[in-house]
């Protein structure tokens, strides 16, 4: 499974991929505007810190702007992966930027509908947005293994199931279990990832219990 972090914070980004345990990295429009800087700059570092897809995303609504915009993003590094909602004009630019070689993530999934239609346009990712689905009363987790599901029934979908909008750590546990290709984790979600309270009194036991030893390793 890989992991992205859904983050514009520069900061976030150099601290996280740090840990060697990142593999992308997913903005929008509203991760970008929390910034306050720059879209493009901030693109273009983050596409220098992180080796993997780092979408970003396009704000035109209809498909021929869209084309225009991810072919200007597309030029900004060769990692980037181009955003487009799942509408009917994003899919349509979907498939024209796929036909250019540009990696594409449809985002704003929020059916299983709609994942086979971002499939059919040569999606590289879709982005079913969990959280979101939560928050209405609906099953976020539940939509995402219809989806797995569904994926795995055709070999030539080429798509990979992002898991998007994660709000905790069961949500990537769950995901992870169903087969899911790439969570996207917002940073504090992903310090989660690595805490329990176990380790931390194990590890304070064990150091005490070495003090008393009077060694070292080194
Ligand atoms: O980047 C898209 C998605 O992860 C947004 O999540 O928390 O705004 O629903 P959220």
């Amino acid at each position: 499974m890989k992991f992205f972090v859904d983050t514009a914070d520069l900061e976030e980004i150099r601290d996280l991929a740090a840990s060697g345990l990142l593999d992308g990295v997913t903005t929008n429009p509203s991760l970008v505007a929390k910034t306050g800087q720059d879209f493009f700059e901030v693109v273009k570092e983050i596409c220098k810190i992180v080796d993997g897809p780092v979408s970003a995303e396009v704000t035109a609504t209809d498909h021929e702007t869209m084309v225009k915009e991810g072919r200007k993003l597309a030029q900004l590094a060769k990692n980037i992966a181009v955003k487009v909602p799942l509408t009917k004009d994003g899919l349509r630019a979907c498939r024209q930027l796929r036909d250019d070689g540009t990696m594409v993530n449809v985002t704003l999934c929020f059916s299983a509908a709609q994942a086979i239609l971002a499939a059919k346009a040569g999606a590289s990712f879709v982005s079913p947005f969990v959280g979101r689905l939560d928050d209405i009363g609906e099953d976020g987790m539940g939509l995402i293994d219809d989806i797995c599901r569904i994926y795995e029934q055709y070999e030539h979908f080429e798509t990979e199931v992002l898991v998007a909008s994660i709000r905790h750590p069961i949500h990537v546990i769950e995901a992870a279990k169903m087969g899911a290709h790439v969570a996207t984790v917002p940073p504090k979600v992903l310090r989660q990832l690595f805490q329990h309270p176990l380790t931390d009194k194990g590890l304070a036991a064990f150091l005490a219990d070495w003090q008393k030893t009077g060694q070292s390793i080194l």
